[in-house]
């Protein structure tokens, strides 16, 4: 067992705290990686405003890449030194979607069995089983993706969650190709990473839809061909309107709310996708929407679970583009702070002062 800083969420929407945490020693299948640098994402927020569940005390911070410092018995992926980005993904090989070939959605993945807890042994939930907002983590193996290590941990990180569900969003979830039409409401760290995954594959039209102009001129440099502000304007009307009057073929919810969503369902053409990757709190409803709409509009309305994404495929692929300055991923990056500064950072996400914080250790 060993001790190290960490930022911890004591209660529903009490501020986080940065506190000494008992990490143990790796059991069988287990990993303790050395944090190098880890995102604020807006999950985060929700589990520190209760909006998740209530397992609190939570060990916030899930964004992340280190080096892995000690394996236990039986781990065979990964050794120690080795330079990994953290998975909240780590498939089970053995649950019905494995079975059927689609670990993309696995039902039963792993985490760690050992728990991280405060000094006085309160067990801790790691959010999404990592818990990286810390010098160091106890993960699942199966946690541990390797990766390129001349990449730049802050910016390659961000590939743990937010920039991997929005660019995953796009591409494995909505099937965005050449010459297609796409949408994307809400550009903040996932919701941009849907307009560069958008680019990236061959989207001609790439529409971001935001509340804050300043986001709006962030998604522009990052492949958006149209902006609107729907503080200003119907989003319906303004897709509609850039789309020939059709609508897109693909339109992506990275807010979460029931009147994004439904600006989403009317936003696109006929025989469209809706991509919902924003996550709702318990209490939010589904639109009231005609169900003659949804039949006779067609199409598909997907949920975006971590942009379907295969960690073992898809982040080694993805860091490999970067490198390559084929992916700027360096464009996510806003700021880089200290594990003291998580709070502050909430307040600056809250405020749509950055796309993303990121926690250098
Ligand atoms: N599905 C997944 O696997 C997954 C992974 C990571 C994050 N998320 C979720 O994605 C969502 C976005 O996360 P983020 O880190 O990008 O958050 P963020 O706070 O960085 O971005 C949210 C953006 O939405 C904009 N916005 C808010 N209300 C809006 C409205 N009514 N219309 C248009 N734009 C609006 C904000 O201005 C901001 O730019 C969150 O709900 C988060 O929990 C989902
Ligand atoms: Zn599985
Ligand atoms: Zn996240």
């Amino acid at each position: 067992m060993q001790q190290v800083r960490a930022v911890v969420a004591r209660s529903r929407n009490a501020p986080v705290e940065v506190v000494t945490v008992n990490v143990p020693d790796p059991g069988p299948g287990e990993a303790v990686v050395r944090v190098q640098a880890c995102g604020v994402c807006h999950t985060d927020l929700h589990y520190r405003e209760g909006g998740i569940n209530d397992d609190f005390p939570f060990l916030l911070g899930h964004e992340a890449a280190g080096v892995v410092e000690a394996v236990g018995d039986g781990v065979g992926t990964v050794v120690p030194g080795d330079f990994v980005i953290l998975n909240w993904r780590a498939v089970c090989g053995d649950c019905r979607a494995c079975d059927r070939g689609e670990p993309w959605y696995c039902f039963s993945t792993f985490n760690a069995a050992q728990k991280m807890t405060l000094e006085d042994g309160t067990e801790l939930s790691p959010a999404l089983g990592i818990g990286a907002f810390a010098e160091k983590t106890l993960v699942h193996a199966g946690q541990c993706t390797k990766v390129d290590p001349s990449a730049d941990p802050a910016a390659v990180g961000l590939l743990g969650c937010g920039v991997m569900a929005g660019l995953g969003a796009a591409i494995n979830t909505g099937g965005v190709g050449r010459g297609m039409s796409v949408a994307v409401i809400g550009c903040g760290g996932v919701g941009s990473a849907a307009v560069m995954g958008s680019r990236l594959a061959g989207a001609s039209r790439i529409i971001a839809v935001d509340i804050d102009d300043r986001k709006l001129e962030w998604a522009r440099a990052m492949g958006a061909t149209d902006t609107v502000n729907s503080t200003g304007s119907d989003p319906v009307e303004a897709i509609a309107a850039l789309t020939g009057g059709f609508g897109a073929d693909v339109v992506i919810d990275a807010v979460g709310r029931p009147e994004t969503w439904k600006q989403a369902f009317y936003a696109r053409d006929l025989a469209g996708t809706v991509v919902l990757v924003g996550v709702p709190t318990p209490e939010m409803r589904t639109p009231d929407i005609p169900l003659i709409d949804v039949f006779g509009r067609g199409g598909s309305l997907q949920s975006s679970w971590y942009g379907d994404c295969l960690p073992s495929r898809d982040f080694p692929m993805l860091v490999d583009l970067y490198q390559q300055g084929r992916l700027d991923l360096d464009a996510f990056v806003t700021e880089r702070i200290t594990l003291d500064d998580v709070e502050a950072a909430f307040e600056r996400m809250h405020h749509g002062d950055v796309l993303r914080s990121v926690v250098v250790l």
